[in-house]
Parts: C-alpha cells; sequence; structure tokens
C-alpha cells in the first residue's frame, strides 16, 4: 500500500471510531420554576424569538439538528452549548441575584446591538434565527422594561 494510501485509511478509521463517542444531550424537555418566562413578564412574541434564537445555546433545551449525531460536528455543537450556558442560561434565569439578572439583561441588549448574538456560524445553518429589526427592537424594549422592574424592586 502506498503511504498516501495508509494515511488515508488512518484518517478513515479516526472518522470511524469518534463517531462512538457522543457528546451527553442538553434535553431536560423540563421548563423549570426558574425559567424566564416564569419569572419575568415576556411578552409572546419575544418568546418566541428567544426560544428560536437564542434556547439552542443558552437554556436546558437544545434542538438537535441530524448533523449533531457526525462527529466532530456534535462535540462542537456540545461546546458551544455549555459555553453558552454556562454565560447566561434562560431556564436558570430566575435563580440568579437580581445584580446578575441586572447585567445579564444589559449584557443581551448589547448583543443584540452589535449583533455578535446569535453567533453567526449558527446563522448560517438556522436561517429561521436571523433576527428582523422587529424582533431587535422587542427584545431590546422588553430587555429594558424587565430591567427597570429590577431595579424598582432593590
Ligand atoms: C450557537 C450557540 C449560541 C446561540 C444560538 C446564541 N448564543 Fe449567546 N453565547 C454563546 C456562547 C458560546 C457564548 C459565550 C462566548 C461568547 O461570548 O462568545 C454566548 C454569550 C452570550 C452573552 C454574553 C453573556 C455575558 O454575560 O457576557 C449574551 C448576552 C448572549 N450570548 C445572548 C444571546 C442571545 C440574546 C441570543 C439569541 C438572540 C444568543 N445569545 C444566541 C452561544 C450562543
Amino acid at each position: 500500500m502506498s503511504s498516501t494510501k495508509k494515511i488515508l485509511l488512518a484518517i478513515l478509521i479516526v472518522l470511524i471510531v469518534i463517531q462512538f463517542i457522543q457528546p451527553a444531550r442538553n434535553t431536560s424537555g423540563q421548563v423549570l420554576q426558574t425559567d424566564i418566562v416564569k419569572v419575568s413578564n415576556v411578552p409572546q412574541s419575544v418568546q418566541t424569538v428567544l426560544k428560536t434564537a437564542c434556547y439552542d445555546c443558552h437554556s436546558n433545551n437544545t434542538r438537535y439538528p441530524w448533523y449533531a449525531n457526525v462527529q466532530p460536528m456534535g462535540w462542537l455543537l456540545a461546546r458551544h452549548v455549555k459555553e453558552g450556558k454556562a454565560e447566561l442560561n434562560f431556564s436558570e434565569f430566575g435563580s440568579y441575584s437580581p445584580r446578575r439578572q441586572a447585567n445579564k439583561l444589559r449584557a443581551i441588549e448589547n448583543s443584540i446591538k452589535d449583533g455578535t448574538m446569535p453567533l453567526s456560524s449558527y446563522l448560517l445553518l438556522h436561517k429561521d434565527a436571523r433576527l428582523t429589526e422587529t424582533d431587535k427592537t422587542e427584545i431590546i424594549d422588553w430587555v429594558r422594561r424587565t430591567r427597570d422592574s429590577l431595579t424598582q424592586n432593590e
């Protein structure tokens, strides 16, 4: 066998072997009492946008595309979910301190304004997660209202 063939064969074997290493799924299937929709008054339209564009990485329930079964794509996805949830988890928002909630709401407003969220790599494959100008305005209005109500409670 030529060395090129040996290398190709080795790559193929690696690709096959890694298919058996499936990361754990982020699908609790529950809506916790700490979910942002339970602890704050989120308009239906904003809930829909958050679920479509943010919950895959920022909640306990990811909707997995078919390629999540293909490694290393599944690993990349798992990393985004892990990092995204560590920064902001809408399913557990109610367990944050009022100060952390206010900080996260400010961070949401900034991420929407400067267009860093949803991640651009995600938008490539999720066209429905692109935010329209109306979506952005509605999210920002909701964030501001919620932040004001937090400071009033302090
Ligand atoms: C594909 C996964 C993914 C999607 C979808 C996504 N995010 Fe993120 N988000 C991340 C990751 C990963 C981080 C942490 C690393 C970083 O900041 O880039 C993050 C960080 C953030 C932060 C920063 C938190 C902080 O305290 O600094 C905010 C705010 C945020 N995301 C809001 C959103 C909003 C709002 C949406 C929906 C409109 C969204 N994200 C969609 C993956 C995602």
